[in-house]
């Protein structure tokens, strides 16, 4: 959604918080501003509308010797991409700013009662309500001023204050949306996400929901719900600097999908035993629990959804479980059957999206043992499930998610392998060679990284990026990668684009085609390759081009298409950690070819904490 910045120290801080943002700019990207408070007590402020780019044009005209600021970029939800709509938010005295995360469902009544008592608004946005909510109640002490305006908050948020009587003090508050704390030496930090001062420390404090926290240059004050103060540990994190740089490629994009063989790498990590067994540290279920699993649900959006469908296949065949998947958005407002003794799986790679976390706590209200799937320590999922599965895939900075997605494959596949084994579903003897399958994965994708397929894959989107219309089509496990490619085509080329499995195109998309419409077909190697040939066919009599997605050795495919995107062999299963990978760079080379910025797709975010 939002990023926000926040900076107390000996510093002058606007470079920083400028470079915070920048480092933020996933989140949203459509405006941007911040706020200095220099030690005279004088706020200055700067704002603008596009991407980052824009701001630091805007501020670079204003030096600030300031040591207390705030930063925030936007993503719109209440208010057009406006100047004045962009954050910071002032009361009207112009003392006291405000930069927010989230919805303030309640905000109209807000707006109205404050209207009542004389105050102007300057902006549309929801966010607004807060500094003047504040001004209202500041008799001295922003914390007492934020404390008393809680309570009249309603719906999920993150935001940082700060008045112009305090220098050398902010004040931050949370509920349900990310904020986290930098512990520097004699300074202090609030991110949206570590990324925001990634590079001046490596020490972070979480924030738990309903706290409040005080920031100034050489303290850390949390206080709960009861205004006790909480002693919360200064934790190291791992992630490194260069996860938040393009380490030499041209987009973060491109860098993310090189990134797969490690991401997978990691993510079997130590998890993966030579005879088969699977641990997992954070699952919060022995053995003997997940013995009894008798059926799985499985909740997510977008991406992580398409993950959750190819877990499916991997659960269903090898631990012979019922799995039932849907999207969150819909799952939290149906009538929920999870139970005790189900498991419900939220994936969700920032652990943030709020309709995932929703519906994983419409099951955990039923008594499901609900597990988050996901690539970020400390998020909300984390904390809204009874046990985690990290994917070890590192940051993932560009909106469209591509290593998360095959780490996340790789997760549930070990997963899947352990349940197969704890139900006897799967013998010992066919769990060795599974483990040894998952183990040759990274290397597979790293071979194909290495070879001269993406160059192939870049010169046959040379050919078709011009295209009004695409139509993706699978089966079995294909039709997930068919999916998957197809939501890559459109969050970064923004070309309509249709997937199907195979066999219902005949139901009806089959007359979206003409002479000459680009279909792009999965037809790796497995049980259901002759039907998708006939499928092709059918295609083809309708005058469509088709790219196949094909299993290197397997020539018989090119009679049948225009071209052939090949991958390496791979047991039929797992081939979606390779087939997405020819499909991510296809969509890539198309979005390029158009001049399109594929890390800040428009009208995308990359975490979407808002329902
Ligand atoms: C969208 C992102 O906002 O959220 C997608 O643009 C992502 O890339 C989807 O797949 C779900 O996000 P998450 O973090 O819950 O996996």
């Amino acid at each position: 959604m939002c990023g926000i910045v926040g900076y107390v120290g000996p510093r002058a801080c606007q470079e920083l918080i400028l470079q915070g943002l920048e480092r933020l700019e996933y989140r949203g990207y459509d405006s941007a501003g911040i706020a200095l408070l220099d030690s005279e007590g004088d706020v200055s402020m700067v704002r603008a509308v596009g991407n980052l780019a824009a701001l630091r044009g805007a501020a670079d005209a204003h030096t600030s010797a300031a040591t207390t600021g705030l930063g925030h970029t936007r993503w719109a939800t209440h208010g057009k991409v406006t100047e004045q709509n962009a954050h910071p938010h002032f009361d009207m005295s112009r003392q006291l700013a405000v930069v927010m995360n989230g919805i303030i469902e309640n905000y109209v009544e807000l707006r109205a009662e404050l209207a009542g008592e004389g105050i102007a608004f300057s902006s549309e946005t929801d966010t607004e309500v807060i500094p003047h909510l504040l001004s209202k109640h500041y008799r001295g002490d922003l914390v007492q001023a934020v404390r008393e305006v809680l309570p009249q908050l309603q719906g999920h948020y993150a935001f940082v204050a700060m008045h112009a009587n305090e220098p050398g003090r902010l004040v931050g508050a949370r509920k349900e949306c990310p904020l986290v704390v930098g512990v520097g030496d004699g300074e202090r930090f609030f991110g949206s996400a570590i990324p925001a001062f990634l590079r001046e420390t490596r020490d972070i404090q979480l924030v738990e929901d309903g706290e409040i926290v005080v920031l100034e240059p050489d303290s850390t004050t949390i206080l709960n719900g009861a205004n006790e103060p909480v002693e919360r540990e200064i934790k190291p994190v791992e992630m490194d600097e260069d996860a938040a740089e393009k380490g030499g490629h041209e987009t973060f994009m491109l860098k993310e999908i090189y990134e797969q063989p490690d991401a997978l790498w990691d993510t079997l990590g130590d998890r993966l035993n030579e005879d088969g067994t699977v641990e997992f540290a954070e699952l919060g279920m022995d053995d003997a629990h997940l013995a009894r699993v008798e059926r799985i649900h499985i909740v997510a959006c977008g991406t992580s959804y398409h993950a959750g469908l190819v877990g499916r296949y991997l659960i269903e065949d090898w631990a012979r479980i019922p799995v039932h998947i849907e999207v969150a958005s819909e799952y939290r407002y149906r009538t929920c059957l999870a139970g005790p003794g189900d498991m419900v799986i939220g994936i969700t790679q920032s652990g943030e999206s709020a309709d995932t976390l929703a519906a994983m706590r419409v099951a955990r209200e039923r008594g499901a043992h609900v597990v988050a799937l996901t690539n970020i320590m400390g998020s909300q999922a984390t904390r809204d499930s009874d046990g985690v599965i990290f994917t070890r895939a590192g940051l993932e900075i560009s909106v469209a998610a591509t290593k998360t997605h095959t780490a996340q494959v790789m997760a549930l596949a070990l997963l899947a392998l352990k349940l197969g084994r704890l139900k006897w579903a799967l013998t010992a003897t066919g769990a060795v060679e599974v483990a040894s399958d998952l183990r040759a994965m990274p290397d597979i994708v790293r071979g194909y990284l290495e070879s001269a397929a993406p160059a192939q894959v870049f010169e046959v989107a040379g050919r078709y990026f011009d295209r009004p219309f695409f139509l993706y089509l699978g089966r079995h496990v294909g039709v997930p990668v068919c999916f998957e490619g197809a939501l890559k085509l459109k969050e970064i080329s923004y070309i309509p684009t249709e997937a199907y499995p195979a066999g219902e195109m005949k139901h009806g998309p089959i007359a979206l085609l003409a002479e000459g419409s680009p279909v792009v077909c999965v037809a790796t190697d497995g049980h259901v390759f002759d039907k998708v040939v006939s499928n092709i066919q059918e295609v083809k009599a309708r005058g469509a081009e088709v790219i196949a997605v094909a299993t290197e050795g397997n020539q018989s495919i090119e009679q049948h298409v225009d071209d052939v995107l090949w991958v390496p062999r791979t047991p039929p299963l797992l081939s979606p950690i390779m087939a997405n990978v020819p499909l991510q760079l296809f969509a890539y080379a198309v979005a390029r070819a158009k001049g399109l910025n594929v890390d800040q797709p428009r009208n995308l975010a990359k975490t979407v904490t808002v329902e």
